[in-house]
């Protein structure tokens, strides 16, 4: 009988340690549920992509973050329907964001659009869709063999033949209006945007019938999106991080906050690593984080910030390494009318 409680006991503590404890969520402005970190997947190539997001659901992950310029959009799919037949998650437990990509801002384009991620994902519905970038690109075939309403059919970075890029004058809020209507097929939850700034994020509340629930930027120490974060917080929208770690493997994003002397002396203290440090206090920022990896370790690694908090003038040591540091600024669109990056904010 002893034996037996003590061998239930044992069995209860196994299970509660090896069950992945789940992360916070946050309530958006339509009553959904948004988990506060996400496994982003740009750069996650062939391959790499399906086998980090089956990674993640395991280190309990409940939120993935792709696009259709990703080009992984049926892996991830394939990883979640995997983990779902293995009876690992439901699909009501996981939250699924794709984009619409700017090749396809003219309003009659969008729903073909939607069409192609939703087969890509090819899950019952998707959670989340957003206007990846307020600038819209030209159509130009690059693959002649594809029908031309094939939305593969087309560079996804058209440029002329000095290397700019063809943007062109489709007015977003015509964009956002085609989105909502996709609300109405029951296969999208939620609509938003990302690399918006604060006046065109205005512009679309002040004509929306659908309010966008999040606003996806770049947000790291180095560009702690503050503003924006309160201009959202007071219009009920969230921010989602993108590139929260600073993109430390490229040249520019070496140098910042990964490495910054402060987050190393933080990290020491609270005992943690500098990417958890980073990770943790974009969330206490008010921030939804989606940090990008394809390394399991690193994918737990980052998940393990809800052990801790940073005190109050932790946060503060961390506010001070804002310098307003943009790494991805779209630079050769600067022209568009629709540039968002020209403002403060
Ligand atoms: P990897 O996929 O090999 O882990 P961001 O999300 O800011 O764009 O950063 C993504 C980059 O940061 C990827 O190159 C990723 O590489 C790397 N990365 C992800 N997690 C960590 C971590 N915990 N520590 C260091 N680098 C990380």
């Amino acid at each position: 009988m002893r034996l037996l409680s003590v061998t239930s006991a044992i069995l209860a503590f196994i299970i509660l340690v090896t069950e992945a404890k789940l992360a916070p969520t946050i309530r958006l402005n339509n009553g959904y549920e948004m988990p506060v970190i996400g496994l982003g997947t740009f750069e996650s190539t062939s391959g790499d992509a399906e086998r980090a997001v089956k990674d993640a659901i395991d280190a309990g992950y409940r939120h993935i973050d792709t696009a259709f310029l990703y080009g992984n959009e049926v892996e991830v799919g394939n990883a979640i329907r995997s983990k779902i037949e293995d009876g690992v998650i439901k699909r009501e437990d996981i939250f699924v964001t794709t984009k619409l990509w700017s090749t396809f801002h003219e309003p009659d384009q969008v729903e073909k659009a939607f069409q192609r991620s939703f087969d890509n994902l090819n899950l019952d519905y998707i959670d989340l869709y957003l206007m990846h970038y307020p600038v819209a690109y030209r159509r130009v075939l690059q693959n002649i063999r594809l029908p031309s309403d094939d939305v593969n059919a087309f560079y996804v970075f058209p440029v002329d033949k000095n290397g700019n890029t063809l943007t062109e004058d489709v007015d977003y809020v015509d964009t956002w209006r085609a989105m909502e209507k996709l609300i109405e097929t029951g296969q999208v939850r939620s609509i938003g945007i990302s690399n918006f700034n604060s006046e065109q994020t205005e512009r679309i509340l002040s004509m929306a019938t659908i309010k966008p629930v999040t606003n996806q930027v770049e947000c790291h120490p180095n560009l702690n999106q503050r503003k924006l974060i309160n201009f959202n917080a007071a219009r009920n929208m969230t921010i989602t991080a993108y590139s929260p770690l600073g993109r430390p493997h490229t040249p520019n994003g070496q140098k910042l906050a990964l490495s910054e002397p402060k987050v190393l002396e933080l990290a020491q203290k609270y005992r943690k690593t500098p990417a958890q440090i980073i990770l943790r206090y974009t969330v206490q920022n008010g921030a939804i984080v989606i940090p990008k990896s394809t390394n399991k370790n690193r994918i737990q690694e980052n998940f393990n910030i809800f052990d801790f908090e940073l005190s109050d003038s932790d946060m503060q040591i961390m506010h001070g390494l804002n310098n307003n540091y943009r790494l991805i600024d779209f630079a050769t669109d600067k022209d568009n009318k629709y540039y968002p990056f020209n403002i403060e904010f």
